[in-house]
């Protein structure tokens, strides 16, 4: 039997924090209770790598928001797995939306830098995503092969990667994506491994949901089958991220009051 997924939140803290904003999250974030069933990373600025390793405990990992396909050479503005590594760090996130869409990345760089990133050692957040017009048109089963497709021909190690899925339109825009579109997309991630890589792929690996996930939201989802954590945004910058952390206890909770409820209207109905 394949061991239960450990409950996994990214908090991205995109291109948004100087120092001061780091020591202000970092103490927010050495407090917070973190349940032994939950693995916290947090995506870093990689001029602040080293100093938000050094602001958090080691039980919480630091990720890279990016990296090149190289170890090293003639290549400005880039980073590469060997500096994330020599900054105290194990993570980088590859194939972020906003990489996608705001950076043209192609599933082929993309792929690239997260076959080089794997053979270095690092632990990777593989982005897929979906716009608002892939949905309209729906075309998001086939959007989300091709972007699977890329990735798993890059990956040789599934234990050191998490998955995690932005529905695009639902991120900062106002408009939520229902619990139920939610659970449909990541199931057919999760499908979408069991028929090209494995069984054993498609139960151990983690998916986790991006798109405004916050402490109003985070418990619902956190229910969901094929739901195993979140990518945050947004919500990794306020306090808030406190709550998202501790989404999994909190939905079980729920689930539990609600089935105690359910069995007491029975008792009451006999
Ligand atoms: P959001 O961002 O939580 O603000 O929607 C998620 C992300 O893009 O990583």
């Amino acid at each position: 039997m394949t061991a239960p997924r450990t409950f996994t939140v990214v908090g991205n803290w995109k291109m948004n924090t100087l120092k001061e904003d780091i020591d202000k999250l970092s103490s927010i974030l050495n407090t917070a209770t973190i349940f032994p069933n939950t693995e916290v990373v947090v995506g870093c600025p990689s001029c602040y790598l080293e100093y938000a390793r050094q602001q958090l405990p080691p039980t919480i990992g630091v990720a890279a928001q990016n990296c090149f396909k190289e170890a090293k050479g003639n290549f400005s503005g880039e980073i590469s797995p060997a500096m994330i590594q020599d900054c105290g760090c194990e993570w980088v996130i590859l194939g972020h939306p906003e990489r996608r869409m705001l950076f043209q990345e192609c599933d082929e760089l993309i792929g690239q830098k997260v076959a080089h990133a794997q053979k270095a050692g690092l632990k990777i957040v593989a982005c897929v995503c979906e716009t608002k017009a892939d949905r309209d048109e729906g075309l998001t089963q086939q959007v989300l092969a091709a972007q699977m497709e890329s990735l798993a021909a890059s990956i040789s190690d599934w234990s050191r990667v998490v998955v995690a899925f932005e529905a695009l339109w639902a991120s900062n825009t106002g408009v939520l994506a229902t619990p139920a579109q939610v659970q449909e997309t990541m199931a057919m991630i999760r499908e979408w491994l069991r028929q090209n890589v494995s069984n054993d792929v498609a139960d151990s690996t983690r998916l986790i949901y991006a798109g405004s996930v916050s402490s109003g939201n985070c418990e619902e989802l956190a229910r969901l089958r094929d739901v195993d954590g979140f990518l945050v945004g947004s919500a990794a910058l306020k306090p808030d991220i406190v709550n998202i952390l501790k989404a999994l206890q909190l939905s079980a909770s729920i689930a539990c009051t609600a089935r105690i409820t359910a069995t007491l209207h029975c008792i009451d109905d006999e």
